[in-house]
């Protein structure tokens, strides 16, 4: 009897014990494996999208910090560019202006980037900038608002009758006769020679033109002169220097003009073109005559002449003309697939 009663105890006590064993084991999930599994992957699953979204995020703050990099790095870029010259002038030392015409065609901004890339090395350079055009594009005006020198941008259209077709030979007409004329006109209503001295250049935009030359063509008294290489079909063409003077023109090409030389040759002292305010290029006279028209008109004879460039026996500037760029396979993309390169991409 106390036997029995006893074992019933046991079983009692050892039932209790294995309720609670189970129930705790329910309790923290080691029991019920497929429940807990399930548990398991859902959490996975809300971690896998937290880590998407963080991603997501993480991402786009890089793609923002990388624009605003690509931006201060710009910054930075034009900071050099644009600090490199300094727009305030020394009151002491000439200012050169460079008067340069230049039109659309498709290497324009590739000339104008060489150009003002040089013109960057310049202390007291101002660039004055025509465009044979009824308008200033826009691809010279942001052109010139990013290049970093002190300039003026001007326009005036070369009218048809003057104006040299696409197949004419080069030399038949003129080339950039009203907008030199336009550039004089800016110089005589905008500047004062007695306030700031000056020197008058003008450089063609397709031209290769050496530092040293503007050095030198800084103190021009009354018209600097100098050889120019690669002109007239031969190697250069050149002044005749004999004692320090100029005595004559070495050029195959028409030697007896008062001026046988190019564009690129020779500069002028800001002052003369206010000592002759009616001097200007004219599109009527005979071919190769544009400098000796300005020249002549200011009463200048070889006598006033000073050679640069070693007494003329260096070259510092080239008469470089771009070869034409052929782009036909553009039209063949555009008969292949109708459309060329993407035009937002200037060139
Ligand atoms: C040569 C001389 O080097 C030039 O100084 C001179 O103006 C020219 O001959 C001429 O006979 O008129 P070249 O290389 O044959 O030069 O001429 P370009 O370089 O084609 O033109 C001279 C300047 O005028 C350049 O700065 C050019 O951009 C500009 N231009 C040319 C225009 O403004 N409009 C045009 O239709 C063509
Ligand atoms: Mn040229």
């Amino acid at each position: 009897m106390y036997l029995m009663r006893s074992a019933r105890i046991w079983y009692l006590y050892f039932g209790v014990i294995l309720m609670v064993f189970m129930c705790f084991m329910v309790n923290f999930g080691v029991w019920c494996p497929n429940e807990n599994e399930q548990k398991l992957e859902n959490l996975l699953a809300r971690y896998r999208d937290q880590i998407k979204e963080k991603d997501k995020e993480v991402r786009e703050a890089g793609d923002k910090l990388r624009t605003s990099e690509k931006k201060i790095q710009d910054l930075i870029l034009n900071l050099e560019v644009r600090g490199k010259n300094n727009r305030v002038f020394d009151q002491s030392m000439p200012v050169i202006y460079a008067i340069t015409p230049t039109y659309n065609r498709s290497e324009q901004k590739a000339e104008l980037t060489r150009l003002s890339q040089t013109f960057l090395h310049l202390p007291n350079f101002h660039w004055i900038v025509i465009e044979d055009s009824a308008l200033r594009t826009k691809l010279v005006t942001n052109f010139l608002n990013l290049c970093g020198l002190s300039y003026t941008h001007l326009n005036i259209l070369t009218p048809k009758e003057v104006k040299l077709k696409l197949d004419d030979p080069n030399w038949l007409k003129p080339r950039g006769v009203l907008q030199r004329n336009m550039g004089l006109s800016w110089l005589r209503k905008n500047l004062n020679p007695e306030k700031q001295p000056g020197v008058v250049y003008f450089a063609d935009d397709d031209n290769t033109y050496d530092l040293k030359i503007f050095a030198e063509m800084r103190q021009t008294q009354k018209v600097s002169v100098w050889p120019v290489g690669l002109v007239g079909s031969l190697r250069y063409e050149s002044p005749v220097v004999k004692n320090g003077k100029v005595t004559g023109w070495f050029t195959y090409w028409k030697p007896d003009r008062p001026f046988a030389m190019d564009m690129a040759g020779f500069a002028v002292n800001l002052q003369l073109f206010f000592q002759y305010p009616e001097v200007e290029f004219s599109n009527y006279v005979k071919r190769g005559y544009q400098e000796s028209t300005i020249l002549s008109g200011m009463k200048i004879t070889l006598d006033d002449l000073e050679p640069l460039a070693d007494h003329c026996t260096k070259v510092l500037v080239w008469h470089t003309r771009t070869e034409t760029p052929k782009l036909k396979n553009e039209d063949r993309l555009n008969r292949k697939f109708g459309h060329g390169s993407d035009p937002n991409v200037e060139v």
